[in-house]
This record gives structure tokens, C-alpha cells and sequence, in this order.
């Protein structure tokens, strides 16, 4: 079922989990192909957690993976953990396993967060540097990701953004350390509001009935705070794709 209101995100809501990693795949490689060609490169931020993992699996499987214009893409991380890429709550670590190391992406087109710095702080600015190179930013110009995928937490967290966190309120700084104390690790690396909000297309993926409440909260309450409902691209398109059990408190005419 597809709910698509005037100015309101997008809504797709697929059987399962399965087929909304199926949804989300052939979503990414549409995004993808249309970048490739409209401008030479694909540029993405891959989402952490577990909801993806399935999504970069179907992505590095036939027919789609021989769809994808791997050697135009470029990969970066929406967030990652205060952990190394070997360890088991690594988000890079999760997405290399599912996908990066079964496709021919130039090494030098990943961009790893170096979760384990000693100096969280300098591990961000290097990140928000790199970033802002391979988009050739100038001073105080965002990056404009041509797909950036999310989460979201029971909490109504999405990236590293976590209710009611100072970086909600950031306005210049693309890409910063976070301290989630809420968070199993709380050491958290982060894009912001305004270079999420600066994105082409954003697709959230969100699965498994605990999502439902927040999730009720997040797309029925114009005025939510949560991080998730903050999400509002200025000039871009906004994805949900859902499971049935995640979307099953949502009444689509009090959709935003
Ligand atoms: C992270 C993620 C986070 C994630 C949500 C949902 O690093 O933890 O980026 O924002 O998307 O916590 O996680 P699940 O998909 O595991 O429910």
C-alpha cells in the first residue's frame, strides 16, 4: 500500500521484513542509477543498527547487484558507534559484511568513522574534512547527499540524534561526536539535522512492531520533537518504508 499526501513524506508499507528489504533495495539502485547518470557519481550514507543489514544483503545478491553503478558510488556513514570495524556493534562493520565487501566499490569511495579514536572530537572534524572534500564544499556549504538512509529507535532516535541531545540544536557543524547516554555505547559519531535535511532523497527503514507507538508519535504529530520527525528534507524527496507491524497504529488520513 502506498500513502503519498500533498508535501507529506512518502509511506510504503510492505507485507514484512523481508519484503521491505526488497522494497529498499530496488529503491536505493532506482536512486542510484538516476545519480550515476544525472551526474557522474552516486554519493550514500549508509544506516547502523540491524533493520538494514537485510537491504545490503539483497543489494549484494544478482539481479541487483549487477544493477548498481558501483564504481560511481560512494559510500559514507550516516553514524557510527564508539567501537573499531571488528567489533560486533559496528555499523561499519555490519554494512561490510552484508554488502561492501561483495561489490566492487574503490576501496578509496568508503568513508569508515573511526569510531575507536582516542580524540572522538578530531575523529569528527577529520570526517566532516573528508566530507567536505569529496563534495568540494565551500566554506559553510552543506553536502547534498543524493541518498541518505536512516533508522529509528523506539526512542524516536535516528542517526546518533537522540531526544533531546544539544547537537538537535546544530546549525554549522556537518558532523559531530556525541555523548548518547541513553545509548548502549554512548560514544556516537553523527551527521546533523542540516546535512540530512540537505539530502537529495531520504529513506527511512523501520520494521518490527516495538516501532509502532513511536512511530504513530513521529509521522501523526505535526509538532513531534523527536529526532526522526525532524527529519524534513528543504528540497528533497522523504521516504518511509515500513512493515506492516511497525505501521500498524498509523491511519494514513493523519498521515503528515
Ligand atoms: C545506530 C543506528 C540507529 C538505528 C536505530 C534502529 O547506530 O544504532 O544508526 O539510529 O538506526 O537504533 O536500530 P534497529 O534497526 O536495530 O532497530
Amino acid at each position: 500500500m502506498i500513502v503519498d499526501m500533498d508535501g507529506a513524506p512518502e509511506i510504503i508499507i510492505t507485507e514484512d521484513s523481508t519484503a521491505l528489504a526488497e522494497a529498499a533495495a530496488l529503491a536505493i539502485v532506482k536512486v542510484a542509477v538516476e545519480a550515476a547518470d544525472a551526474h557522474g557519481r552516486f554519493t550514500v550514507a549508509l544506516a547502523g543498527g540491524s533493520t538494514p543489514r537485510a537491504t545490503y544483503e539483497q543489494l549484494a545478491r544478482p539481479p541487483l547487484c549487477d544493477r548498481m553503478p558501483w564504481e560511481r558510488t560512494w559510500v559514507f556513514f550516516g553514524d557510527e558507534r564508539g567501537v573499531g570495524p571488528d567489533h560486533p556493534d559496528s555499523n561499519y562493520g555490519m554494512a561490510s559484511q552484508a554488502l561492501l565487501a561483495k561489490v566492487p566499490i574503490p576501496a578509496a569511495q568508503i568513508a569508515r568513522i573511526r569510531g575507536e579514536a582516542d580524540d572522538p572530537e578530531a575523529a569528527a572534524i577529520e570526517y566532516a574534512r573528508h566530507v567536505g572534500e569529496v563534495f568540494q564544499c565551500k566554506r559553510g556549504e552543506l553536502p547534498r547527499f543524493d541518498l541518505i538512509l536512516l533508522g529509528m529507535g523506539v526512542d524516536g532516535h535516528t542517526g546518533s540524534l537522540f531526544p533531546g541531545s544539544p547537537v538537535l540544536k546544530e546549525v554549522f557543524r556537518s558532523f559531530a561526536a556525541v555523548h548518547a547516554a541513553a545509548a548502549s555505547i554512548p560514544q556516537r559519531f553523527t551527521f546533523t539535522l542540516p546535512v540530512i535535511n540537505a539530502a537529495a532523497h531520504v529513506m527511512f527503514l523501520v520494521a518490527g512492531p516495538e516501532k509502532a507507538k513511536v512511530l504513530k508519535a513521529v509521522l501523526g504529530e505535526p509538532n513531534s520533537t523527536l529526532p526522526a520527525a525532524m527529519v524534513r528534507p528543504t528540497n528533497g524527496r522523504l521516504l518511509w518504508l515500513l512493515d506492516r507491524a511497525a505501521a500498524a497504529l498509523l491511519n494514513p488520513a493523519k498521515a503528515r
